[in-house]
């Protein structure tokens, strides 16, 4: 049998070491728990990384697999089918959007937004993006990320990027020019230590793109996808996007993006300008459109509201509990974050709860980040806060 150790020695030999891994091999998953190897069982509210919206062997899911797996897998985008059309019917009505263009991964729909943009701009091209952000690992993707810390050794950058500072609507009045073509902002930012947009400045930054003809663009690849507890996170706010790009949760583990957009902005794109081989296949988009239609349809939303509200005030009780720990707790939904002391590291801290049984991640800014499953439950909330409090009282 390999054990834990075989496969870590292993995929130091025969992986590019690119991720800094738990020391944890898993193997199987049920609802919003996971096992390891050695038959531990781990509450999981880490999501692969707020991938497994509807978590582990969950029965809609593996009923569209087993469905389709007879059907079509991929047909190439030389060819019509259905899944992809029903899918972009949905998600576009549901974002006052018109139209739709398939890829795989977040970072893939943001590039084809910062493409989309460049041709509808006819000269204008820069983007302004926000400090702190994050937007992918491509080339373009980190040049538009306001962290330097993923751009390191990678320069010279795609140039085209402005970054400014997040919830500040004078710098992004100042940093507008002749140049400038639009606005991509996560409305929550994820990997920037869970940071909702404060609704005076999305209201602004709408009338600033009105005011100079930019388009509105919102990275939804975390926050989208009822994380929040709206179908989009910026449905939180009175603003109409022109482009929206989601991924992660859509395809419930399986890789899709999108890039959503008005037919205004969309008819910039011309038959060649953009393609993705895979983007949109048959098999994937059925699953994302089951996912979906239990957004829209089966009141999956206003459960991830229900269950937001209460793992908010679970964090708010620990904040409560630890003030010389808990600096704050903040979040939208079941897109939480508590941030710690510079005294304590959230690295440490998310160790010490995955030896307790719990798995979350961290983000920017020493943030504790919890992206549980969205079908996650009360009592499994609760658990988790006691994990929180056991662990935490370590380090007080
Ligand atoms: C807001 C945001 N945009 C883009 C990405 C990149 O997505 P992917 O890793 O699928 O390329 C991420 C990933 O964490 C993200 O959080």
């Amino acid at each position: 049998m390999t054990t834990t150790q075989d496969l870590i020695a292993q995929e130091h030999q025969y992986l590019m070491q690119t991720y800094k891994r738990f020391p944890i091999a898993l193997t199987k998953g049920e609802g919003v728990r996971v096992w390891d190897a050695e038959g531990k069982c781990y509450l999981d509210f880490l999501a692969g990384i707020a991938v497994n919206a509807l978590g582990y062997n969950h029965p809609a899911v593996r009923a569209t697999i087993q469905a389709q797996s007879s059907g079509l897998i991929h047909t190439s985008n030389l060819f019509y089918t259905r899944n992809q059309i029903e899918l972009a019917k949905l998600l576009t009505a549901q974002a006052d959007l018109d139209c739709a263009f398939y890829c795989n991964s977040g970072a893939e729909a943001n590039e084809g937004a910062f493409k989309l943009a460049r041709k509808w701009g006819q000269g204008r091209y820069e983007i302004l993006t926000a400090q702190q952000s994050f937007h992918g690992r491509t080339l373009a993707a980190v040049s538009a990320t306001g962290q330097t810390k993923y751009q390191q050794g990678f320069q010279p950058l795609m140039p085209g990027f402005q970054h400014i500072p997040y919830n500040d609507l004078d710098a992004l009045r100042q940093a507008i020019s002749p140049h400038t073509v639009g606005v991509l902002l996560e409305a929550v930012q994820g990997e920037g230590g869970i940071q909702p947009a404060r609704p005076e400045y999305l209201a602004g930054v709408a009338a600033l793109c009105q005011e100079h003809q930019l388009l509105l663009m919102f990275d939804e690849v975390q926050c989208g996808m009822g994380r929040t507890g709206k179908l989009f996170a910026y449905q939180h706010y009175a603003v109409q996007p022109d482009i929206v790009t989601v991924a992660k949760g859509l395809g419930c583990g399986f890789p899709i993006g999108m890039m959503l957009a008005k037919r205004s902005v969309a008819q910039a794109f011309e038959y060649g300008d953009h393609a993705s081989t895979f983007g949109g296949g048959e098999f994937v988009t059925g699953v994302a459109l089951t996912f979906a239609r239990m957004l829209t349809d089966d009141g999956l939303l206003a459960h991830v509201t229900n269950m937001g509200q209460l793992l908010a005030a679970r964090l708010h009780e620990l904040q409560q509990q630890f003030p010389a720990l808990i600096i704050e707790a903040r979040g939208l939904g079941l897109m939480a974050g508590l941030q710690l002391e510079a005294s304590v590291s959230a690295g440490d801290v998310s160790t010490a709860l995955r030896e307790n049984g719990l798995l979350t991640a961290t983000a920017g800014g020493n943030v504790i980040r919890f992206v549980p499953p969205l079908i996650i439950q009360s009592a499994d909330i609760d658990e988790a806060a006691a994990i929180l409090a056991a662990t935490l009282a370590r380090f007080a």
